[in-house]
């Protein structure tokens, strides 16, 4: 692979399953990978981040592991350069920006994430645009943020900033796909969490698609958490979520 190539598409539905590690501590994060040595994706939040340092990605990249670096940056361009060129040093696949920053900002990210894999020497990772927290109620959006579109609305106008931007993916609800796809290139990368298979508990996430519904959507990414980790036998849960959807989806 070349260093200016993106990152490439994913082939089975077990690569398009990203898995998030959110636990506190490394020993508890690579105790969790090595449980379900399947799972080829894993997602790196905030939490482990702040509280195990980047030394837990070069011990996934030792385990021939994929990495989402799920920290969400929102700075001003300069500190988002900085931050996304150093990120993409470490030779991460997926990264989270909000797109609230700004198209300057987005820009930025952009373009330091290309230079920071380069310089050395890995592929750049896709950046992707956060788009609206789904954690905001809908009201909170006019109440709060004083932002007079509905929520849908203003994830679609965000999804497009980023793109004008020259980001090449956002996070978004499985939700959203089908509206978004209408708008958006179909090798535009959409990773959507709030996915659970039939029968799971819902938890708190709200407004959920199956894993099916999602891919079948344009899903490009589904991030499944506590339906596979909190799973009895998380290593079966993932094998069965990856059959039921390789039944449906063609590859
Ligand atoms: O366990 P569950 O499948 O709900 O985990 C979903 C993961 O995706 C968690 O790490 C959560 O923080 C993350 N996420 C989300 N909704 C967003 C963005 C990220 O659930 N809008």
């Amino acid at each position: 692979m070349t260093v200016d190539q993106p990152r490439i598409a994913p082939h089975t539905v077990a690569q398009r399953i990203i898995v998030p590690l959110d636990l506190p501590s490394a020993q508890a994060a690579l105790d969790l990978v090595d449980a379900i040595p399947q799972v080829s994706f894993w997602k790196l939040g905030l939490e482990l981040f702040v509280s195990a340092g980047p030394g837990l990605i070069q011990d996934l990249k030792a385990r021939q592991k994929r990495i989402f670096l799920d920290l969400k940056f929102h700075d001003i361009p300069n500190t988002m350069a900085g931050a996304c060129a150093a990120a993409a040093s470490y030779g991460v696949d997926l990264l989270t920006v909000h797109t609230a920053a700004g198209k300057e900002a987005l820009v930025a990210a952009q373009t330091a994430a290309i230079a920071g894999a380069e310089a050395a020497g890995v592929a750049p990772p896709v950046v992707l645009g956060v788009t609206l927290l789904t954690s905001i109620a809908p009201q909170s959006l006019a109440a709060e943020l004083r932002i007079p579109l509905k929520a849908a609305d203003y994830a679609l106008q965000m999804a497009l900033l980023a793109q004008d931007s020259g980001l090449t993916g956002i996070v978004c609800s499985p939700q959203e796909v089908t509206q978004l796809r209408r708008f958006l290139p179909a090798n535009f990368v959409l990773v959507c969490p709030g996915v659970r298979p039939v029968g799971a508990s819902s938890q708190d996430q709200r407004r959920t698609l199956t894993p099916i519904q999602a891919l079948q959507a344009g899903a490009t990414y589904l991030v499944i958490g506590r339906p596979i980790t909190a799973a009895p036998d998380p290593a079966a849960a993932f094998q069965r979520i990856c059959e039921e959807c390789s039944a449906a989806i063609a590859p």
